[in-house]
């Protein structure tokens, strides 16, 4: 019988640098001998890129906080039940850049969307299901948004929210992962990424019970 992979998700404001650690945490999985699946959200499949597209997009009608909270959780419906479920019932370690806390922290930082909302949507698309470890990849958002900034990325809405935005974010990410000890590790993102690199390999090795060094 083969046993259920493990389910990482990353997250964190902007300019935290998860996708470099992402890939990272890959690597780093792979080289202790485990098969790894590297996602995103929103997206990580068609369906779901397709989602990404409407919900990333500029309409000139804008988008209400509801409209973009039931996409967020309709991508995140196709993304559970055609590529992360199958992957973990296979055995595979799923990494996903992105999952439900930042509907939490993005749709739940706007008003009207309440947290009895997510949750009630968050218990539809996933029932009882959690990942197996988030790490908060924790951030000033002056940093942040100035990282993004450096790295031109202005292609999308959310990189122009304003530093007011990315501050509440960052309270309900860091209050969540307050909430849930067990399932949180806060990793301190400001450093190089080596550094950061570093406490995450910490961080997966107490967390999934690794020893020793990786598999030749
Ligand atoms: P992306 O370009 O992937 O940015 P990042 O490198 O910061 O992950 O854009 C994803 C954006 O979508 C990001 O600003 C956060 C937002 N988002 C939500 O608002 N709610 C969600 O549930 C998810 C998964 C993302």
């Amino acid at each position: 019988m083969t046993t259920r992979g493990r389910f990482i998700t990353l997250e964190g404001g902007e300019g935290a640098g998860k996708s470099t650690q992402a890939r990272y945490i890959r690597d780093w999985l792979e080289a202790r001998g485990r098969q790894v699946l590297l996602t995103r959200e929103p997206g990580g499949s068609p369906l779901a890129e397709a989602i990404r597209h409407l919900v990333l997009g500029d309409w000139a009608e804008g988008i209400a906080p509801s409209t973009e909270t039931l996409l967020m959780f309709a991508a995140r419906a196709a993304h559970w039940n055609t590529t992360i479920k199958p992957a973990l019932a296979a055995g595979r370690d799923v990494v996903s850049d992105r999952f439900v806390d930042s509907s939490y922290a993005y749709q739940g930082g706007r008003k009207g969307i309440t947290e009895r909302r997510l949750r009630m949507l968050e218990r539809m698309v996933l029932g009882k299901r959690k990942p197996d470890v988030t790490l908060l990849f924790d951030i000033d958002p002056e940093l942040g948004l100035r990282r993004t900034q450096e790295r031109g990325d202005d292609n999308n809405r959310f990189e122009q929210e304003a530093l007011d935005f990315q501050r509440r974010v960052r309270e309900i990410f860091l209050a969540r992962a307050q909430a849930e000890p067990e399932r949180f590790v806060v990793i301190d993102a400001s450093r190089e990424p080596e550094a950061v690199s570093a406490a995450v390999a910490e961080a997966l090795a107490a967390r999934l019970g690794f020893v020793g060094p990786p598999s030749a």
